[in-house]
């Protein structure tokens, strides 16, 4: 697993240093786990070298290059980093760390960060104008408004005075069945911006130029403060010095304050929306973000000439993918869904519409029983049913067998390869001990897909030829119980 983010040290980030001011540092963030695939995809298309931490890669690139940066497959979202500190010490007193966030939006190089912002976004007009001198007037704290949306497990709640938390708040204090289960959430960090009825009164000097709001995201026990108070400070400030008007709704400008524990950061956004959004039209209840789809596709390592097949494919976003990145390569996806099959080609359409090239084409079948020739395939890649929205774990444990047989069967002994994400471990470990005749199991890696954690396995298929005999009566014709699974 990749370090945490406090591992980082800023000073091995060249864009970071004043005296590399055509050098700028980018954050790209990466699905947690498949960090060193993006890391791979950096080095190997921009040539740069990569800081990896948990959930994101950091790296030095000229800012001419940057606009390259949006062409990588394995990203989410593109930052530039204005500031890093390591040993940032908040005190006890809530007041005087107010005043050292507020003191904070000083430190960040603004010039070089919006420089890029503005190239990125094409913004008709020089960002900083000019730039006010604060005057250490930091934000009357509102925690009536701040703290609002904290939750109830927030692990901050008891680092802030009995006297200005919120009633909803105090309930912590309460025995634990008197408080509702809506109101017990998981979260760790809370990650929460301003207020709307903060905004207006945000807005202390006149205002000009980009609309822009902070989105602060902390972590950690030792504050007491949340992540709304931090943002307001530090905007504030932002405010004062450049006179750029707060907007949390319909902002140009997306700055990024990120707090953990003593480590602090500063970051603008260079993506209006995650990029793995850039392929579908036609959206499913199991999307997986063409960034995890192009990964996948990655780690298979495709040769030009050879057949990737993805036979439960659902939208084809593994083949879209793959098929946009590796053109050399014919894609095939097909489902035993016939709507997810319409909307594949209704993605693909779409792209083709658009100019797109793309060596691919989708069908209708069961993967247990797939219309292809034993040995026609080089890589399977695909995504199998979790057992959570689509089947269930039983159903899984049928399915899985007849699949890894059936992939065994169409692809080529020897040399071929599966790369198979899933939920549903166990399903899957038993299966795979089962086929241990036809599929060696080389690595597999842990990832988390919005909080659920998910399982790639990388298969190579061994010598051994299949045998019919294996197959087993299954249950895999069965079409999802209800259409509106799609
Ligand atoms: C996790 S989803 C795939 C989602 C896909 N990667 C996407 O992004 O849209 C699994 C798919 O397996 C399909 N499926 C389940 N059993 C199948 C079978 N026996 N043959 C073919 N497809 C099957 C389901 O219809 C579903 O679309």
């Amino acid at each position: 697993m990749a370090p945490g983010i406090t591992s980082i040290d800023p000073s091995s980030l060249k864009g970071l240093l004043a005296e590399h001011q055509d050098i700028c540092t980018l954050e790209l963030t990466a699905v947690t786990g498949l960090e060193e695939v993006a890391a791979e995809e950096c080095q190997e298309k921009l040539g740069v070298n990569c800081v990896i931490a948990r959930g994101r890669v950091f790296i030095d690139i000229h800012v001419q290059q940057v606009p390259e940066v949006f062409k990588l497959r394995s990203i989410d979202n593109v930052n530039v980093i204005l500031q890093m500190v390591t040993n940032f010490s908040f005190p006890d007193n809530r007041e005087q760390c107010f005043q050292q966030l507020y003191k904070f939006a000083e430190k960040p190089d603004w010039r070089k960060g919006m420089s890029v912002w503005k190239n990125v976004f094409s913004f008709p007009e020089e960002p900083i104008q000019e730039v006010k001198a604060l005057n250490n007037d930091y934000c009357k704290p509102r925690p009536d408004i701040d703290l609002k949306r904290m939750k109830l497990t927030s692990q901050i709640i008891d680092n802030i005075p009995e006297g200005i938390l919120p009633q909803h708040l105090k309930k912590k204090r309460q025995p634990e069945e008197e408080q509702t289960n809506a109101e017990i959430n998981s979260a760790v960090t809370d990650t929460t911006v301003e207020s709307e009825e903060d905004s207006s009164e945000k807005q202390r000097v006149q205002a000009s130029g980009p609309k822009f709001r902070i989105s602060c995201n902390r972590t950690g026990t030792n504050h007491n403060f949340g992540s709304s108070e931090a943002a307001r400070q530090f905007g504030g400030a932002v405010n004062e010095m450049f006179g750029w008007p707060v907007d949390l709704s319909c902002f140009e400008l997306e700055i990024l304050l990120y707090i953990d524990t003593e480590f602090v950061y500063v970051g603008v956004c260079l993506t209006r929306e995650p990029l793995f959004k850039r392929n579908l039209t036609n959206f499913g209840r199991t999307n997986l973000r063409s960034t995890i789809c192009y990964n996948m596709v990655r780690l298979a390592a495709p040769q030009p000439g050879e057949v990737i097949v993805d036979p439960l494919c659902g939208g084809a976003t593994i083949p879209m993918e793959g098929s946009l990145t590796y053109s050399k390569v014919l894609h095939l996806g097909g489902d035993n869904f016939g709507q997810a099959v319409k909307r594949s080609r209704d993605n693909i359409d779409y792209l083709v519409k658009k100019g797109k090239s793309m060596p691919i084409d989708v069908a209708q079948w069961d993967a247990a029983r797939l219309p292809l020739r034993n040995q026609c395939v080089d890589i399977i890649v695909s995504d199998l049913p979790f057992g959570k929205r689509i089947g269930s774990k039983g159903d899984n444990r049928v399915l899985y067998y007849n699949s890894l047989l059936e992939m065994a069967r169409i692809t080529r002994t020897g040399t071929g390869r599966a790369v198979l994400l899933t939920h549903d471990r166990n399903s899957m470990m038993r299966n795979i001990k089962r086929v241990h005749t036809l599929w060696k199991s080389a690595t597999s890696r842990t990832i988390n897909i919005g909080g659920l954690s998910a399982v790639i396995y990388i298969l190579h298929r061994t010598a051994l030829l299949f045998d019919p005999n294996l197959k087993i009566a299954s249950k895999t014709h069965k079409k999802p119980s209800e259409p509106g699974e799609f």
